[in-house]
């Protein structure tokens, strides 16, 4: 069976077609179509995503982006003539009322390509920013009652569980044999820190989670007070693993994907007379939560502290690389301090860590290297780095598995933006 799935909870638009093929227990997938669209160069001038924003270029892009995956897909063919009963337009119509740039550009496009060979259409219902999964639901919604088509609705985080199955190439397989129970996911991204208990295919407890700020959005906050472009994350990253290097004095290399000012390497500093400290919230605190404002507050004021001292501090690019550092250490050090333990007392047999966040090189490395001091048998599996931000592609995975759990919906007028919705 053929899925497209639609994402655009946050500031990706995104869509996937996937064909799946069950034998027994063991799930084959193709990739036939893969598109997706990033905001960040436009949400990088604000310094963050600011939803209404993301809804307006989800709308002025969903279209274009559906035609680019069915000509990828093969499934892309010119209607001649176009049909449209007056009760389905109607329909459609209401569907499309709350999407300005939608409503504008279907009638101009939509009516002329043929219906695709697609089995079930898949849409991110949440959590993320309401009004832009709105977008992506009444593309799915309009799209379903025109060709015809059944949906079944998905949660985005359950799509990041599924995003560490695709590797490289355009097969992959699922089986769930393979994939031993039980099962903790660790889901790191801009807008949630959770850690999630699988006992089971499907089957969702989760045991912790922030109080406040995600560790994503404590990246981007801090990479901003250092004068770092959004997303903060790598950037800050970058800098830390420089400094890293420093320390062990490993030659300097130039790194991709940051910002050109880090690439001029370090220079002697004298200002720091004592070493940078930050806090591991809640490391030790008894449940499995997590906070990370207070520690982004620690370094708001040790970078007021250093200004008043000399404003023009933070144009040594050593002192920067030596925050970064001290406060990646800080989140990697309670992420994985935290899922140690759950793995402990929950007996976890296959660890999965998805998000954002997950593309944290270091993060990656600390939690592998934890469970081997551990004497753990666990195994852990990180996304490719393609699938470690928002796709559909983990949408279409997890929406086949919903579809074949006979999750198809049938009153679309059920099917809202859920915010805060839930594992
Ligand atoms: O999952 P995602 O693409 O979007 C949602 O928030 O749902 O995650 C984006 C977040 C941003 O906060 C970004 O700074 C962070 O992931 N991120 C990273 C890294 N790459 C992206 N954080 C730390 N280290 C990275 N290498
Ligand atoms: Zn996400």
């Amino acid at each position: 069976m053929k899925i497209l799935a639609i994402e655009t909870s946050c500031d990706e638009t995104a869509i996937s077609i996937i064909e799946a093929q069950k034998v027994g227990s063991n799930t084959k997938f193709k990739i036939l179509g893969n598109e997706i669209s990033s905001q960040i160069a436009i949400h990088r001038e604000y310094g963050g995503v600011f939803p209404m924003m993301a809804k307006r270029e989800h709308g002025k892009n969903i279209i274009s982006i559906l035609e680019k995956v069915l000509k990828e897909a093969k499934l892309y063919k010119k209607n001649k003539t176009t049909i449209y009963s007056d009760k389905d337009s109607k329909k459609i119509d209401k569907f499309l009322d709350r999407e300005t740039e939608l409503k504008e550009l279907w009638p101009q496009i939509i009516p002329f390509i043929k219906k695709p060979n697609i089995d079930a259409i898949a849409v991110t219902t949440g959590p993320g920013l309401v009004p832009a999964l709105w977008v992506g639901i009444s593309f799915a919604k309009a799209l379903s009652v025109y060709w015809d088509i059944p949906i079944v609705k998905v949660n985005h985080m359950e799509g990041h569980v599924f995003s560490i199955f695709p590797k490289k190439g355009k097969t992959f397989s699922v089986d769930s044999e393979k994939i031993l129970f039980p099962m903790l996911t660790l889901l790191v991204s801009g807008g949630h820190t959770e850690l999630i208990l699988v006992k089971d295919w499907m089957k969702y407890k989760k045991i912790g989670q922030t109080r406040d700020d995600a560790a994503g959005e404590a990246f981007d906050k801090v990479a901003r007070m250092l004068g770092l472009p959004y997303p903060g994350g790598p950037e800050i990253s970058n800098m830390a693993a420089i400094e890293r290097d420093i320390e062990n004095n490993m030659p300097i290399f130039l790194r991709s994907g940051t910002s050109s000012s880090l690439v001029r390497g370090p220079k002697k500093s004298s200002i720091l007379l004592k070493p940078i400290i930050l806090p591991r919230p809640m490391i030790y605190s008894k449940d499995y939560d997590f906070s990370f404002s207070g520690l982004k507050t620690a370094v708001l004021y040790l970078v007021r502290d250093l200004k008043e001292k000399n404003p023009n501090i933070l144009d040594d690019l050593n002192i920067k690389y030596k925050i970064a550092k001290e406060f990646e250490d800080s989140v990697v050090e309670v992420l994985t301090y935290k899922t140690i333990k759950a793995i402990k007392q929950h007996k976890i047999q296959t660890l999965i860590v998805g998000g954002g966040v997950s593309a944290n090189k270091y993060l990656q490395e600390m939690m592998i290297e934890k469970i081997k001091e551990n004497k753990l048998k666990t195994k852990a599996h990180f996304p490719s780095k393609e699938l470690t931000g928002d796709n559909a592609l983990m949408i279409a995975i997890a929406g086949y598995f919903q579809f074949k759990n006979k999750k198809t919906v049938k009153n679309l007028n059920t099917i809202v933006a859920q915010g805060n919705l839930s594992l």
